[in-house]
């Protein structure tokens, strides 16, 4: 990402530090996890789309750093949290929080992230960044729910799956592009303009995680987790609604009662694959990605639209 790194490498160096700073604790146990959790340190897309959307609309300030951080340290609590729900055990290339000190203390530093970054804002008055991203908060618990309780009936519902992506990872990503905008524009039209592109680039970035876990390729995390959590995600509804009802009665059996042995994991990938789930959900994304690049269409062209472009690329392109 060389543009990207180009225009806001600088930027992403003072972030580390500020955000290493705003989770520092007091508690020998917190501030041992917390180190952890420095060390193992993810992409950090949702940084750069809040750095990259600020300077879309002028250089960027003080706040913009605590949206970063913000946004960060909320993301990072959800995935915490998230790996107790799916009882996922590794993030990262390494053991998930709950893997190593298991789920009350998983819990309970999740809390401490989402505290941390409300106290961040709370601290600085940065009371709008706080309303956009709150939203975005209460959506992403109601994706998971919603999840959840679909799961529970085999949800087959296009619909609902983009209810879900939107509401439990755009929602996020829309937030980032929101208080990154107008931490240098101050102008509610551009800020709305920008959740909406940041939407468009979480819905494609979901579908691309969903497509993850139907490959083998080393991702930091499992893969096949989704169909062993009856997680219907595009590619699986799509083959579903398409074969015939013979096939479908028996890969629904097998999602039922044999989700957790690898064997028939395989088989139901094998089958999605054939069906054209993959190829249908690739499509969709791409979709998603290319209606989010016509909104950075209506900006000048200028070095900065074109990194964001190329990290709306990267979001789709990306090997993990
Ligand atoms: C993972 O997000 C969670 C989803 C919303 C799919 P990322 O893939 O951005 O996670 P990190 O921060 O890079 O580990
Ligand atoms: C995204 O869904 C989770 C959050 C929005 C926190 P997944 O459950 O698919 O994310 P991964 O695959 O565990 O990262
Ligand atoms: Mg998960
Ligand atoms: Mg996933």
């Amino acid at each position: 990402m060389k543009f990207v790194t180009d225009i806001i490498g600088d930027e992403l160096g003072i972030f580390e530090k500020k955000f290493s700073d705003s989770v520092k604790s007091n508690a020998p146990l917190l501030d041992r996890i917390m180190k952890f959790i420095i060390k193992r340190k993810g992409k950090q897309l949702r940084p750069m789309f809040v750095f990259l959307s600020a300077r879309l609309h002028g250089p960027v300030n003080e706040s913009t750093y605590r949206a970063a951080a913000l946004v960060e340290l909320l993301h990072t609590a959800t995935l915490v949290h998230d790996d107790v729900v799916d009882e996922s055990l590794e993030r990262r290339g390494f053991f998930s929080i709950n893997a190593i000190w298991k789920n009350k203390i998983a819990v309970l530093v999740g809390d401490y992230l989402l505290s941390k970054g409300l106290l961040l804002s709370t601290d600085n008055n940065d009371f709008e960044h706080l309303h956009i991203v709150s939203e975005a908060v209460k959506q992403m618990s109601e994706g998971e729910l919603l999840q959840i309780e679909k799961s529970r009936n085999l949800n087959l519902d296009e619909d609902v799956y983009f209810e879900i992506i939107r509401n439990k990872t755009a929602s996020l990503l829309s937030s980032a592009c929101g208080v990154g905008a107008w931490s240098t524009s101050k102008d509610e039209g551009i800020c709305n303009k920008m959740k909406t592109f940041g939407q468009l680039v979480g819905i494609a970035f979901q579908i691309k995680d969903d497509l993850f876990d139907y490959g083998n390729e080393n991702i930091g995390k499992p893969t096949g987790n989704d169909i062993k959590e009856k997680k219907l995600t595009l590619p699986l509804i799509y083959t579903l609604n398409k074969v015939s009802a013979s096939k479908k009665r028996e890969l629904v059996y097998l999602i039922k009662n044999e989700n957790k042995n690898p064997e028939k994991v395989k088989y139901i990938i094998e089958n999605v694959t054939a069906a054209g789930g993959i190829s249908y959900a690739a499509d969709k994304m791409n979709f998603y990605r290319d209606e989010a690049m016509k909104i950075l269409h209506e900006f000048p062209e200028t070095d900065v639209r074109k990194a964001l472009e190329e990290l709306v690329r990267y979001t789709t392109d990306r090997k993990y």
